[in-house]
């Protein structure tokens, strides 16, 4: 992966980045995402935020090697705390993170948000604690995706501040629209975590002192949403 050719996941997470946006890359690493962005002249500039001193030097060096240093704005923060209010942000990417850490970034960086951003989400694991903050936050999730890449299963999540929203537990655990879609692929990863949840429930069986009875119950029950939902 380079900033020519992204990743298939990186690529679909630029597929919703809308035409002429202003983007935020959070976590950019290698800058790869706003380069590439840029570079196909879909976006009109785009800060990189890196909190890392060894990414936010690749993520330079990126921009630099591709003359772009015009456009795109590498800075060194935590979260959105490399957002400026000069910088007209219309759209936020914050990937390849887990879904509790994208939480946490989009949370503590609320005074940075106008409300008019579109947020694009790619967490790795944690997507309910997140689609909880979105809903919580008023935020209407326009967009899921699920690709799977080298074993690995990712979502996509595409949300935008709406005012408020209602979603069930069992949306904000599965999501709401990949579960009205139910594509092969998400049927396929529900298949393997229902055979995760059983192995899991199986070994608290057998070691039960030391499982706390919420952890327990709480499996149990997302066992029981898994089988409903691909009864
Ligand atoms: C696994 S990399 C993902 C890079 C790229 N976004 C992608 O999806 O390929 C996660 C990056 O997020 C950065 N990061 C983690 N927490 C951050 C935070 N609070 N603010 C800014 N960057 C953060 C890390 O330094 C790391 O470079």
């Amino acid at each position: 992966m380079n900033e020519h050719t992204l990743s298939m996941r990186l690529e679909r997470v630029a597929a919703n980045v809308p035409a002429g946006a202003r983007l935020a890359d959070i976590g950019s690493d290698h800058g790869y995402l706003p380069v590439a962005l840029m570079r196909r002249g879909v976006i009109t500039a785009a800060v990189a935020g890196e909190v890392a001193t060894t990414p936010f030097y690749a993520a330079q060096r990126t921009v630099r090697d591709n003359g772009l240093e015009q456009h795109i704005s590498v800075r060194l923060a935590d979260g959105l705390a490399a957002i400026e209010p000069g910088d007209g942000i219309t759209a936020i990417s914050v990937c390849g993170m887990g879904g509790e850490t994208i939480r946490d970034i989009l949370d503590n960086g609320k005074v940075h948000l106008s409300g008019q951003e579109r947020l694009v989400l790619q967490p790795n694991g944690g997507e309910q604690p997140l689609r909880q903050w979105l809903m919580d936050n008023g935020y209407r999730i326009l967009s899921e995706e699920l690709l799977r890449e080298n074993r690995f299963y990712y979502e996509i999540i595409v949300a935008e501040r709406t005012g408020a929203v209602t979603y069930t537990d069992q949306q904000l655990y599965f999501g709401p629209l990949q579960m009205q879609a139910r594509s092969p692929e998400f049927l396929a990863k529900w298949q393997r975590m229902l055979r995760q949840k059983h192995k899991t429930l199986a070994s608290f069986e057998q070691a039960r002192q030391s499982v706390p009875e919420q952890k327990l119950q709480e499996i149990a029950r997302q066992a029981r949403w898994i089988t409903e939902l691909l009864a």
